[in-house]
């Protein structure tokens, strides 16, 4: 696995380092409410796992699966919810998390789902920031890292389902999507 990245973009140090960062400054946006973390399936279920623990007070977890991307490395432009939680959120704050924010459209329906089911307080944190490709005007309220327009792996983000668990992120070799089409 190791031998098909071409180039390491954020360490494993670097990350958590991030991490604790962003983690501090969610719990003081959130401290004394209610709060859910719902994380976005399958991609964002590392950086729940890290940032929980991260955020030392009272809190809930909640997934979500939602997929704009096939197996290839463009954007099929449609999003899909197919997991969704039956909970109220009523009183609740809920924080939605991702490994990347690409053109934002998997976000946004996530977001605009959650509204339509009465949550009033709803924000977003996102690993990755890939500006470039913003295609919505969504805008994620805490990110961790800007990104280049470059297809990434690691830590969450897979290419055709794999590399999800390389503890860092990284660019493929050209060779390892000459396969996509
Ligand atoms: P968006 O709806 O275009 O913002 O796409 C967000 C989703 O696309 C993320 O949850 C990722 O699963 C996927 N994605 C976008 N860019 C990359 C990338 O560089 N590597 C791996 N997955 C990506
Ligand atoms: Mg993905």
């Amino acid at each position: 696995m190791h031998r098909d990245i071409e180039e390491v973009l954020f360490t494993e140090d670097a990350i958590r380092a991030r991490i604790a960062e962003l983690g501090a400054a969610i719990t003081e946006a959130y401290r004394g409410d209610d709060l859910v973390l719902m994380a976005l399936l399958k991609g964002g279920v590392i950086m729940l796992g890290d940032l929980m623990r991260r955020i030392p007070i009272p809190l809930e977890i909640e997934l979500v699966k939602a997929s704009s991307y096939g197996a290839g490395t463009v954007s099929s432009g449609r999003v899909e919810i197919e997991v969704f939680p039956e909970a109220s959120f009523k009183g609740k704050r809920l924080l939605v998390l991702d490994d990347i924010l690409d053109t934002g459209r998997t976000l946004k329906a996530v977001v605009d789902r959650l509204k339509a089911r009465g949550a009033e307080d709803v924000r977003t944190c996102v690993l990755l920031d890939k500006k470039a490709r913003r295609a919505e005007g969504f805008e994620a309220d805490w990110s961790g890292f800007p990104v280049d327009d470059r297809f990434v792996v690691g830590y969450g983000l897979d290419h055709a389902g794999r590399y999800r668990n390389l503890p860092y992120i990284g660019v493929l070799k050209p060779k390892r999507h000459a396969d996509d089409t």
